[in-house]
């Protein structure tokens, strides 16, 4: 009897890796899966009860139940264990298989393993996958990049498996290459500015206005009813509202105020740097983690600097509609610093983003989907070529009705001695870019007088150097 075959296959059985195993199956798709780790290949077997799927006992039997050309999906952790795997994969595949991996790898390491394994006839793509245990389960938001006919013949089961928002799904072929990499590298960068402004907040009602968890969990619930709908700020209302089981205390309290990092969010800012491309929230967002990683120095500098603490004394319902506001103009900031890098990094990476089709599969499924997208989908749907959000009619009016409330807010912190780098940076990318007139004059002066870097005139062309007078 012929030994049945699977249409994909899985390796990496972290909860990830299984939850995506049994959305596979669930639309109808045979899949196979394997571990190095067999405890988590027997517990596939027993999750997958009368699914197809076969949980593979080695490697090579993995490989050979699949169809062929193969597709290969790795659910492992970025870095070394990717390069393993696909050492370990090399002499059991042919030429026309595909590997697949979708885990967060920086963009750089996606393209050398491209390129080394194009040598040898394997087909690779970089797929981006957010949306956590729960998406990976129904429906997660799917960020492929890499050679199309490759994306071709595993479209119809990403586009089954993918979260779906008004009968579209969250998947998109977005380049050659890294591009499915690169963009929820910046889908992360965004996610790091989100939560940083989501938690600056957080800081200015309880440490500024008092307000107490259960306060707390209310405004963020009531948010989430309004435009500022989005999966980060009703997550946040929940978290509130958990108690701990050990104190019976919330456990919010009982968490450590030092936030962790596996770097995404880093390379965002780097490869922005790299090619000169403001992303002031993202930047402050990441050295805002690094900041509260310094636990023990903070214990110490909070002895010593300790500042008069002033509390708040305004109108408490009025701030908090401001606050609302100063939040909204800046998560759309957020997302048009990264988007403009998206912009970008597709003309200098040769991806060929669409940044319409990035709007539109982030609507579902992944980290940073809010209701916010909708309106920067439609805004590069009738402006294909737009720079910069900010560039767009509505959300710039948005953003100009909201400016008063960002420069109250980012006044309070600064009064009260509250740390707002966020909103701050916010405000000043928005202050920046609005102005026809910077002080780069100066700063082109200095270069010229102290290193004759030269200048340009505002009325002539060319390239000037001054000998500047000495006192
Ligand atoms: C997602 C998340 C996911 C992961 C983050 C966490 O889109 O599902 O972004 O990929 O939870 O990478 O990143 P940090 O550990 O750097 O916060």
């Amino acid at each position: 009897m012929a030994k049945q075959k699977y249409e994909i296959g899985i390796v990496g059985l972290g909860v990830m890796g299984r939850n995506l195993v049994l959305n596979i199956a669930d639309h109808g798709y045979s899949v196979s899966g394997y571990d190095i780790d067999l405890s988590k290949v027997q517990e596939l077997q027993t999750e997958a009860g009368s699914h197809a799927v076969n949980a593979a006992q080695s490697l090579e039997e993995f490989v050979s139940v699949l169809t062929t050309p193969r597709a290969i999906m790795m659910l492992v952790p970025a870095g070394r264990v990717v390069d393993n795997v696909i050492h370990d994969l090399i002499p059991l595949l042919e030429s026309g298989d595909l590997i697949i991996d979708a885990g967060n790898s920086h963009f750089k390491d996606t393209n050398l393993r491209s390129k080394t394994l194009a040598e040898k006839g394997i087909l690779y793509m970089g797929v981006g996958i957010s949306g956590g245990e729960e998406g990976a389960r129904h429906g997660p938001s799917l960020m492929p990049g890499g050679p199309q006919d490759a994306y071709e013949r595993v479209r119809p089961i990403f586009e089954a498996v993918a979260a779906q928002v008004a009968g579209v799904p969250c998947v998109a072929y977005l380049g050659p290459g890294s591009a499915g990499h690169y963009v929820k590298m910046v889908h992360n960068g965004i996610e790091y500015g989100l939560m940083q402004l989501i938690a600056e907040s957080y800081d200015l009602m309880k440490r500024g206005l008092g307000l107490s968890n259960d306060e707390l969990s209310v405004v963020y619930g009531n948010w989430n009813e309004t435009e500022l709908n989005a999966y980060l700020v009703e997550i946040t209302a929940h978290i509130f509202r958990e108690v701990d089981e050990q104190t019976g205390k919330r456990l919010l309290d009982m968490v450590l105020d030092e936030a962790g990092q596996k770097g995404t969010g880093m390379w965002t800012s780097q490869d922005a740097m790299d090619m000169q491309i403001p992303t002031p929230v993202i930047d402050a967002a990441v050295v805002a983690r690094n900041l509260s990683a310094l636990k023990s120095e903070r214990n110490i500098a909070s002895g010593k600097f300790k500042v008069q603490t002033s509390y708040f004394e305004g109108n408490k319902k009025a701030f908090l509609s401001q606050l609302k506001g100063a939040i909204h103009a800046s998560m759309i900031i957020t997302y048009a610093q990264g988007m403009a890098q998206l912009g970008i990094a597709s003309k200098v990476h040769g991806y060929n983003i669409n940044l319409g089709d990035v709007a539109r599969i982030w609507r579902g499924g992944c980290i940073i989907r809010a209701a916010l997208l909708e309106e920067i989908q439609t805004a590069f749907h009738t402006q294909p070529n737009l720079s910069n959000l900010l560039n767009n009619d509505h959300l710039s009016q948005v953003v100009i009705s909201k400016q008063e409330d960002l420069r109250t807010v980012v006044s309070l912190g600064v009064k009260l001695g509250l740390p707002v780098p966020c909103l701050m940076a916010s405000l000043a990318y928005f202050d920046s870019y609005r102005s026809d007139w910077l002080p780069a004059n100066l700063i082109q002066a200095q270069r010229d007088e102290f290193g004759a870097h030269t200048y340009e005139r505002v009325d002539a062309r060319g390239t000037f150097h001054t000998n500047w007078e000495q006192d």
